[in-house]
């Protein structure tokens, strides 16, 4: 028992993705999740890469920027991990064990996957409940993350004035975001089988929902860094001035860009969703999806539903993870809507100060 029982510092999330840092700061009054602030700034090309910072000075620079703008009244943050340095698995192990001898117990299978020295690997484990065939064990998540990508983020945090309090992983956030919105989403049935497709900058995942649970998760190399790279080569551009014209719907770009880049590549999103879908379905039998979400910063690409919903079939619609809260009046409404598909894992990230004190 604890004499003081002193209240967790409330975080806010900071996803910190190939493209872009993004903060998100929520409160909880009412059961009403309200977004108090937020503030996005694109970071150029290389300064993240394989989600793994590569320059850290500089977003601790970006991210001492969003704090002035956005202003957060929280100081503690909660961030992800994710990459080729980041592994997850289910294990089962004897119950009765302090989490301490369980660390000790598996620190070097993490160790065989990332890397020799087992000393430069960050290990954490959650108890998920009884093993379902031998009751005398328990199913424990194991998550572990080599030490130098986490200290990078930890130390651009602290360049910044931050402090990280909760450290997760990319897609545990990402649905964690997807398990709120089909609860505070009137239109959804939380008991169907719901996909979410998150299209973001180098990565898509797609992740399925049943029975309020993750049934199903897979991701592949794909992502709005194509669309930027042909914009690239196409009109000789650098890479801050491609992103930009792909983010405006191509202000700036020749009359052909519509035609020759953008539309193709509307199409070869629905197709890579529609591919996505087809696996889910031969590779796994939970049935039909009955609603599928898009997400990611290219699901704002402008009339980018019809493509999907013509290949894909079926229930499509635009992700909003702010559906059913209500917002302060300093966040502007209109950038907060456009900006919202790409901040599912700031707003899966900002959720954990909740998942103590609230459900
Ligand atoms: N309005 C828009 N039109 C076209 N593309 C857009 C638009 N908004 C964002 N994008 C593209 O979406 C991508 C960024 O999406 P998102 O923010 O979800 O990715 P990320 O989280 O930075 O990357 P990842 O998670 O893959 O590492 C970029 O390629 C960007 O150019
Ligand atoms: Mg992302």
């Amino acid at each position: 028992m604890s004499i003081w029982n002193l209240k967790p510092e409330p975080v806010i999330g900071i996803d910190i993705s190939s493209t872009a840092v993004k903060l998100l700061e929520l409160s909880y009054s009412g059961k009403k999740f309200k977004v108090e602030t937020y503030a996005v700034e694109a970071l150029s090309e290389k300064t993240v890469e394989d989600k793994k910072i590569i320059e850290i000075e500089k977003v601790g620079s970006i991210i001492s920027r969003l704090v002035k703008r956005a202003k957060p009244k929280a100081l503690h943050v909660a961030i992800a991990v994710a990459g080729p340095d980041v592994i997850t698995k289910t294990i089962t192990m004897e119950e009765g064990m302090l989490d301490v001898e369980m660390i000790e117990l598996i620190r070097e299978e993490p160790a065989q996957f990332l890397g020799e020295d087992i000393d430069e690997i960050h290990v954490d484990i959650q108890i998920l409940g009884a093993n379902e065939k031998e009751i005398s064990r328990v199913d424990v998540l194991l998550a572990a993350c080599r030490s130098e990508t986490l200290e990078a983020r930890i130390t651009a945090l602290e360049l910044a004035g931050l402090k990280t309090r909760i450290v997760d992983v990319e897609k545990y956030a990402l649905e964690n975001a997807f398990l709120a919105v089909t609860k505070n989403d009137p239109e959804i049935d939380e008991n169907e089988i719901i996909a979410l497709v998150e299209v973001g900058a180098t990565t898509t995942t797609m992740n399925v929902l049943g029975e309020q649970q993750i049934i199903y998760n897979h991701e592949e190399i794909f992502g709005g860094r194509q669309l930027t790279e042909r914009i690239q080569e196409r009109y000789e551009l650098d890479y801050e001035q491609a992103e930009y014209s792909q983010r405006t719907g191509g202000e700036g770009l020749p009359d052909d860009y519509e035609t020759e880049i953008l539309n193709p590549f509307k199409d070869e999103i629905a197709q890579q969703i529609s591919r996505m879908v087809q696996y889910y379905y031969s590779s796994s039998s939970y049935g039909k999806l009955s609603h599928i979400l898009i997400a990611g910063g290219c699901a704002s690409i402008s009339n980018i539903l019809e493509p999907i919903s013509n290949k894909v079939g079926g229930h499509v619609t635009i992700v909003n993870p702010f559906v059913g809260m209500s917002i302060a009046s300093r966040v502007n409404k209109t950038h907060l809507m456009n900006d919202a598909p790409a901040l599912m894992i700031a707003c899966g990230l900002a959720l954990r100060n909740f998942d103590e004190n609230k459900n």
